[in-house]
């Protein structure tokens, strides 16, 4: 088990564009995996991008049953996504509270697509999509965003939903978020 230094906003390997994943099931990238999974969990996280820990590939995990730093959150399917495409599967856009481990301690409104495609590949090659909405289509749009180089900050509209979380979230264990 190895958790990994989650970077954070500043560090210039958050803003590069990922590269593609070419080879799939590799002791590297089983380890890369392994090591990204303890990172995210020892973090509580909802999901980790490979760019957060120095490594610039198309390669991103999220999930969780229950999640302490979103405890509202309906459980979200535990997925490697590499390679990812998204399709939004409407116009329509909704605004809600996101945070980030490369940004701790705040919290910002973001708009994101209510509806999306995503498709790509698992670890092991084998084709993924999915058509998804809510907080699933959510955690998938701020995890891919990291392969672009774009921290959620990025994509805020209105800066007055935008702060510290033990201001904003006080019921939030500060322990829980990063
Ligand atoms: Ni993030």
């Amino acid at each position: 088990m190895t958790v990994r230094e989650i970077l954070k906003m500043g560090d210039p390997r958050l803003l590069r564009v990922a590269e593609p994943v070419t080879e799939f099931d590799t002791p590297a990238m089983r380890e890369l995996i392994a090591d990204m999974f303890d990172t995210m969990h020892a973090a509580n996280g909802a999901g980790l991008a490979a760019p957060q820990i120095g490594v610039n590939l198309q390669l991103v995990i999220f999930g969780f049953k229950q999640n302490a730093r979103y405890p509202d959150a309906p459980q979200v399917p535990e997925t490697v996504l590499i390679n990812p495409v998204l399709t939004p599967l409407s116009d329509e856009m909704e605004e809600g509270f996101e945070g980030c481990l490369s940004v701790p301690g705040l919290r910002g409104s973001v708009p994101r697509h209510t509806s999306l495609r995503y498709q790509g590949v698992d670890q092991f090659q084998q084709p993924i999509l999915r058509d998804v909405d809510g907080f699933h289509a959510r955690v998938v749009q701020h995890e891919v965003d990291h392969l672009l180089g774009v921290l959620y900050p990025m994509r805020i509209k209105d800066f007055s939903r935008f702060g510290f979380t033990e201001v904003m979230f006080p019921d939030l264990d500060p322990n829980e978020d990063d």
